[in-house]
């Protein structure tokens, strides 16, 4: 059928259509409703509240009025960049980590990092395995692009095994997304765990994708994992990390790739559709937050640690009956208390009765599990005890 003159209707696909909008922002237009007594204390975005170190600041700022500051990059990085992180993994990961520089491509940000690695390594139909509850854009991509989510749900605490991920297998999977320390948990996954996983993944032909954003905030600074050790890992471990949370420069999109250079040569062709290279001003921010900014940078983890005491310190009593399940990084992973209500709809009345913005836990699993994710790093600590009354008030005002 044609269609009238001056009609104009772009045809949408169903792989974008039947995904969600972002949950970050989804309840911008309720804002302005706000209670005037209860000024917004907005626990959504897990955004760092500072900004980047002052070496950082500078370095963008003088690469920026260089002539030759906004020219396109190599492909995987800058090199003085990848050099610079893979000092750092050495440090991280520990003396025996088998890292060379071929291992590292530089990305914008570990959300391309993920999206390029999937559509390197799945065909159409392909099953990934996500640990529950995972991070959204891991299950929004994966349908995006073809591939199959399938949801590893959590067994011992909130680390998933392998004797459930070998329930979950089939001959159409091809790899298993773990998030350490995770999002929106919070939650680190030991170690031990991984190793497992890393011998799960070998003897069956699959890949492990561990998502380290987060890595800077495993408490006490331990090794996040030994799997760089495995003689064999570049065949069954794709490690990715981000610059944005503690450099705090999530808006100049830097992040990276651990893997097989074979792997980071399909990538590679990838990124070249996408964005060509990295943001210039925001690899060369990076470079100046791993060489110049150390104390900073450790100065941020120690204060978002201390965030994170005191919203444990206030969740201990259970306000309102909302129970604290798990804390760490940027999150707190909470259960809110009514067993017969929608979760969106306890997030909307907390934000329109309480002025307490947090994301609903069903943006992070395929089932609605009376969870609520509070991202307590950007918010102000002197504010995190108003929590107690606020949401005290909400269940008594639900009860009534
Ligand atoms: C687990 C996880 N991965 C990736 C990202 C995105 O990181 P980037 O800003 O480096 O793309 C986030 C951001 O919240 C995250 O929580």
């Amino acid at each position: 059928m044609g269609r009238t003159s001056g009609q104009v209707r772009v045809r949408l696909t169903k792989r974008t259509l039947t995904q969600p909008n972002s949950p970050i922002g989804a309840h911008a237009h309720l804002l302005d409703r706000v209670p005037h007594n209860k000024p917004l204390l907005d626990l959504s975005q897990g955004a760092p509240g500072f900004p980047p170190a002052p070496e950082i600041q500078q370095r963008m700022a003088e690469v920026a009025a260089h002539p030759d500051g906004s020219r396109y990059g190599p492909l995987r990085g800058l090199p003085h960049l990848r050099d610079a992180l893979l000092d750092e993994l050495r440090e991280v990961y520990g003396s025996n980590a088998d890292l060379a520089v071929d291992d590292v491509c530089i990305t914008s940000g570990c959300n391309q990092a993920f999206t390029m690695v999937v559509s390197a390594i799945t065909e159409p139909g392909d099953e990934v395995m996500l640990a529950v509850p995972y991070y959204f854009n891991h299950d929004m991509w994966l349908q995006l692009d073809g591939a199959v989510p399938t949801y590893l749900h959590p067994s011992e605490g909130l680390s998933p095994s392998v004797a459930d991920a070998a329930a979950l297998l089939t001959d159409r999977t091809r790899a298993i997304v773990l998030v350490t320390p995770g999002n929106p948990t919070g939650h680190t996954i030991e170690p031990e765990f991984l190793a497992e996983f890393i011998e799960f993944a070998r003897s069956n032909d699959v890949v492990l994708i561990i998502d380290e954003t987060y890595r800077s905030f495993i408490p006490g600074g331990r090794a996040p994992h030994g799997l760089f050790a495995e003689p064999d890992w570049r065949d069954h471990v794709v490690s990715l990390h981000s610059f944005s949370k503690d450099l705090a420069i999530p808006g100049q999109r830097v992040g990276a790739v651990v893997g097989s250079p074979e792997l980071l040569t399909e990538v590679a062709k990838l990124i070249d559709c996408v964005t060509i290279c990295p943001s210039r001003l925001g690899q060369e921010g990076a470079h100046a937050g791993l060489t110049e900014a150390g104390k900073w940078r450790q100065d941020r983890v120690d204060e978002i640690a201390a965030k994170q005491r005191r919203f444990e310190e206030v969740m201990a009593d259970k306000p309102g009956g909302f129970e604290l399940l798990s804390a760490g990084a940027y999150y707190g992973w909470v259960r809110h208390p009514f067993v017969d209500r929608p979760t969106g709809d306890v997030v909307e009345a907390l934000l329109l009765e309480q002025g307490i913005l947090v994301i609903p836990g069903t943006a992070f699993m395929p089932t609605d599990e009376q969870h609520l994710r509070f991202s307590f790093a950007n918010a102000d600590i002197d504010r995190i005890g108003e929590l107690t009354n606020r949401l005290g008030d909400f269940a008594d005002r639900s009860q009534r």
